[in-house]
């Protein structure tokens, strides 16, 4: 589908922020792209649109964070992961079907149990600080989610 440029650090910030104004408990967005491709700072974005305040880091023993704002925000961080067999125990339906918002960095790896509806966004190290950002919604919710983020996006704020 669409794909953003992003010039720093700061825009990828903006751009996950106007995602996490958009979102809505259940919804669940997954996040794709090397090491420091900005799944990390995208998130910290989605946080604030979410009215996050507490500092958001990566959940790297934890595996998931939860945050609460203006409703839960569950950060995944499957890296390191061998597979979906290392999400078993950790009961992961609670999380992708329930009352809050998923953003799961590195969703690659734990693809066979992603949700069938979801928000994919690749991200691609491009430049110094420049990155681009594929956004490929599956499903109708996260069509029109992909689409208001676009509009938002482009319409400065
Ligand atoms: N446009 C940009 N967007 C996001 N980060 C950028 C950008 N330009 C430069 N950077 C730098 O790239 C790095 C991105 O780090 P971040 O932790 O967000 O990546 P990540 O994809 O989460 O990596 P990891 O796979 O290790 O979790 C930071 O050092 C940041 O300053
Ligand atoms: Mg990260």
């Amino acid at each position: 589908m669409e794909e953003v440029t992003v010039n720093s650090p700061a825009e990828t910030h903006r751009l996950g922020r106007l995602l996490g104004q958009l979102t809505k408990p259940g919804d669940v967005i997954c996040l794709y792209g090397e090491l420091g491709a900005g799944k990390t700072h995208l998130t910290q974005g989605v946080a604030a649109g979410l009215a996050i305040t507490a500092r958001v880091t990566s959940p790297t023993f934890t595996l998931i964070n939860e945050y609460q704002g203006r409703c839960f925000l569950y950060h995944m961080d499957a890296y390191r992961l061998s597979g979906p067999d290392d999400m078993a125990d950790l009961g992961y339906e609670e999380y992708f079907y329930g009352d809050g918002v998923t953003v799961i960095e590195w969703a690659d790896i734990i693809r066979e149990i992603l949700p069938g509806e979801r928000l994919d966004l690749q991200l691609k190290n491009v430049g110094e600080n420049k990155r681009t950002i594929k956004l490929v919604p599956v499903g109708s919710r996260y069509v029109i989610m992909a689409e208001e983020l676009l509009k938002l996006v482009h319409a400065g704020d």
